[in-house]
């Protein structure tokens, strides 16, 4: 997919399918139409006439252009009052143009700018997310592609003002670097079990490190014993699949990093506590931390963004060989703290632990973990917001301030010093369940034992990174998310 910024009247514009932006608002509804007047004679004032389009928030009227104009049709797409619309309504009406250009067959699908309360850079960006997105599949092992004879390819946005040339252009090469981190965490998160598993994953991001010039360490079990990661060893026992520990690095060494940890169970079993088979498949998106910390590489190296960051990534699979740790094991971690195994379903922590501890020794500015950790966010709440723990407030009102632009949404659950009881051990210094109630919150308060001296925030992304039906521009399966919120809050960042 391109994306494509020009200056241009829309009216000369040679496209497959123009698309045009009205508010819910008789008047400019009447100006649109004065507009397409000379394109398309009196067919989109005939529908309006005929009350069959208002500017409903994502109501579409399509209307078939004069002969011998360039473009064979418009899309007219509502995008609800005007005092509402906002960047997600953008990306929304975007999506909904686009999936309607693929169903039309479109290879070229053209937006006309439209004029908004932001500017026109942000409107660009929310205009190329919506209609990139909404346009993913994950098809790669399909041999009969959905629509693949007639798939769009280029994403297009014009402005008649000159004025809008160089904000569009910026629009552009952003969008198209957050889209390909997007995309990247997204194909990594759908990729099956019996693809990607922590040798591959470890590859991947050496790919993207040799793509976008930087540095990616890959640790192997040896390495990951004789540092003492006893977490990662002991969820990596029950598999074949050897564990490794993937240490990503960008931007200039001089400052203090940001470090991102993701989770990186590549298929999560339950182990001996073993899950029930129904569903048990989504947990090939055990990685999605992981993925959402590569993407995140992706898309700021590419953007070049002036920070420095690390990222951590402990890579398992959760399986219940011979070998498995049990539940009652104890386990020691890389900071010397031990916990005790009372279900190996709760295994991401224990990595997490290792992966926590060690991100001491970078001396970092914050650190933020991104997991699919507990099922218990899910039933909190749903698939809307990412659950948000963390000992620094002003950290968390970056990434709240970056989840409502992007809307990748977080929200705070408490880590009130009265849960910390519920995962106490009889037998090792924490337990690593905390029991039936609050659990996104006893994950957390367990991570928050093995964090060092540094801002800290959890984001327990098993809601949010793993979808269980299309959106607007999210698909069943990996939304990618954590990757535009996190790219979003190192923009401001410094
Ligand atoms: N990977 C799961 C959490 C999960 C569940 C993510 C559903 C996405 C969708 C995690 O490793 C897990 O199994 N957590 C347990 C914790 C419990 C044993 C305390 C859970 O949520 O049941
Ligand atoms: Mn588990
Ligand atoms: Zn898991």
């Amino acid at each position: 997919m391109e994306l494509h910024f020009t200056i241009a009247a829309p009216g000369k514009t040679r496209t497959d399918v123009l698309v045009m932006f009205a508010h819910k608002d008789p008047r400019q509804i009447r100006k649109v139409q004065s507009e397409l007047r000379t394109i398309a004679g009196d067919a989109f004032l005939r529908i309006v006439e005929a009350g069959d389009f208002t500017g409903n928030d994502k109501e579409l009227a399509l209307v078939h252009t004069r002969k011998n104009h360039p473009s064979k049709r418009l899309l007219v797409v509502g995008l609800g009052e005007r005092r509402s619309v906002n960047l997600e309504r953008l990306r929304r009406a975007a999506a909904a143009a686009a999936k309607e250009a693929r169903r039309l067959k479109a290879k070229d699908v053209t937006f006309v700018l439209p004029e908004t309360r932001e500017s026109a850079e942000e409107t660009s960006i929310a205009l190329y997310e919506g209609a990139l997105l909404s346009l993913y599949r994950f098809e790669k092992y399909k041999q009969a592609k959905n629509g693949a004879e007639s798939p769009v390819t280029n994403i297009h946005i014009v402005s008649p003002s000159p004025g809008d040339r160089s904000a569009g252009e910026r629009a552009r090469d952003h969008a198209s670097h957050i889209l390909a981190g997007t995309v990247l965490a997204r194909d990594l998160a759908n990729g099956p079990g019996n693809e990607i598993y922590p040798e591959t994953l470890a590859l991947a991001a050496q790919e993207c490190g040799a793509r976008n010039g930087f540095s990616v360490t890959v640790r192997d079990e040896h390495d990951i014993a004789e540092l003492g990661m006893g977490g990662v060893l002991a969820v990596a026992r029950g598999s074949d699949r050897k564990p490794r520990f993937i240490i990503m690095e960008f931007g200039p060494k001089s400052t203090p990093p940001v470090v991102l940890v993701g989770k990186g169970v590549t298929f999560d079993t339950g182990g001996i506590s073993i899950k029930p088979s129904a569903g048990m498949a989504e947990m090939k998106m055990d990685m999605s931390g992981a993925a959402a910390v590569i993407g995140t590489f992706e898309a700021v190296s590419r953007l070049k963004l002036p920070v420095h960051i690390v990222g951590l990534i402990p890579a398992v699979e959760n399986m219940p060989g011979s070998k498995a740790m049990r539940p009652g094991d104890i386990v020691r971690h890389y900071n010397g703290k031990t916990s005790e195994v009372d279900n190996t379903d709760a295994e991401g922590r224990l990595i997490l632990a290792d992966a926590l501890a060690y991100a001491a020794e970078f001396k970092p500015a914050a650190v933020i973990d991104l997991a699919t950790l507990t099922g218990a966010v899910v039933v909190a709440l749903g698939h809307v917001a990412t659950g948000m723990m963390g000992n620094d407030r002003e950290l968390m009102n970056r990434l709240t301030k970056a989840g409502e632009k992007t809307f990748e949404r977080v929200w705070e659950l408490p880590l009130f010093d009265e849960y910390e009881r519920l995962i106490r051990s009889d037998v090792a210094d924490v337990k690593n369940v905390g029991g039936r109630w609050a659990g996104p919150i006893t994950a957390g308060w367990f991570l928050k034992k093995h964090i060092g001296e540094y801002r800290w925030v959890h984001l327990d992304i098993a809601g949010t990174a793993i979808l269980e039906e299309n959106g607007d521009y999210t698909q069943r399966g990996s939304s990618g998310v954590g990757v535009r919120l996190l790219t979003e809050f190192l923009r401001r960042w410094k």
